[in-house]
């Protein structure tokens, strides 16, 4: 065995970003500014979790879908750039904890617009030679189109528009072997059961998004049981939270509650939950980085 995994204890030094100069860092205005600026960003900032977070995470851009989801103070970066659907607080320790691990090959199960498996690609690349990435998602994204054809310049780089559940993405799985591989697509039990069936046998790692989350149970429960079979130290979460996402009140809000978090097709659905589990919702946050490691 390695090294333990250590979640969230990356050094902290002084970043030289525009967030620690009191700025307000800017969305880019296109993939390319988004791709140039992890090409450019020195190697020390970008193994800065801070820097990551409060500056190169925000310009790239995030989601917009379902804008609750998200704190309010990250709003003006919302539907601009790449839209990772990652909070930056969470994603930047996991990049940085990425770049300790030598991986040659990443896979994204569910990429969406392609925001984090971009991000994801170019960061790793500036950290070790990566040999093939693959991106899977059921719908097409112009954004992860414009990053293959302009940006992808050694041609590591698929894009795979299945399911998961088909026997064609099963047989695509088993046929190559990941080092790294983030679960992010169908988040009931069963789907995620069904992705994580596929990649273990060859994975190095295996990454899941939304072990902590009411939204996705399905999530909750697989990374539970992961964690009760692996050894503490081949495991890392990546969790924190923003005040703004935690003090909410998801059960204030009908319309934040049924529109922000159940009403998506790719996420479970469930029915109106109990005054209980409303006030577990309000102390459990949202999202959450899994990481477990195979020997
Ligand atoms: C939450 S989004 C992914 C977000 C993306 N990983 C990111 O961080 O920006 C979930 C995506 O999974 C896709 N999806 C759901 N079930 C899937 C399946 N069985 N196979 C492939 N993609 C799936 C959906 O189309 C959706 O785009």
């Amino acid at each position: 065995m390695t090294a333990p995994m250590t979640a969230e204890k990356a050094p902290t030094q002084s970043p030289k970003s525009t967030a620690v100069a009191g700025l307000v860092p800017t969305p880019v205005a296109s993939i390319a500014e988004a791709v140039a600026l992890i090409r450019s960003t020195p190697l020390e900032d970008l193994k800065n979790p801070e820097f990551l977070e409060k500056d190169l995470l925000l310009r790239c851009g995030l989601n917009n879908e379902y804008l609750d989801e998200f704190p309010k103070e990250l709003y003006p970066w919302c539907g601009h750039g790449v839209r990772s659907w990652q909070y930056p607080n969470q994603f930047s320790r996991y990049l940085v904890h990425l770049s300790t691990l030598k991986l040659e090959s990443y896979l994204e199960v569910g990429c969406r617009h392609g925001g984090t498996f971009i991000i994801t690609v170019e960061y790793l690349k500036r950290f070790q030679k990566l040999k093939k990435a693959v991106a899977v998602d059921m719908m097409d994204s112009p954004i992860m189109r414009d990053y293959l054809a302009k940006h992808d310049d050694e041609k590591i780089c698929d894009y795979k528009i299945m399911s998961s559940r088909s026997k064609e993405f099963v047989e695509e799985v088993a046929s190559q072997s990941y080092d790294l591989t983030l679960i992010d697509g169908d988040h009931t039990y069963k789907g995620v059961l069904n992705d994580f069936i596929a990649v273990r046998k060859t994975a190095k790692y295996v990454a899941f998004h939304d072990v902590v989350s009411s939204a996705c149970p399905g999530v909750v429960k697989i990374w539970a049981e992961i964690k009760a079979f692996q050894p503490a130290d081949n495991v890392a979460d990546f969790t924190a939270q923003y005040d703004d996402v935690t003090k909410k009140g998801w059960a204030t809000s009908p319309r934040m509650f049924f529109v922000g978090l159940f009403v998506k097709t790719v996420r479970a659905l469930q029915l109106a939950p109990l005054p209980h589990e409303l006030e577990a919702r309000k102390q459990r946050g949202f999202l959450g980085i899994g990481v477990v490691r195979f020997n």
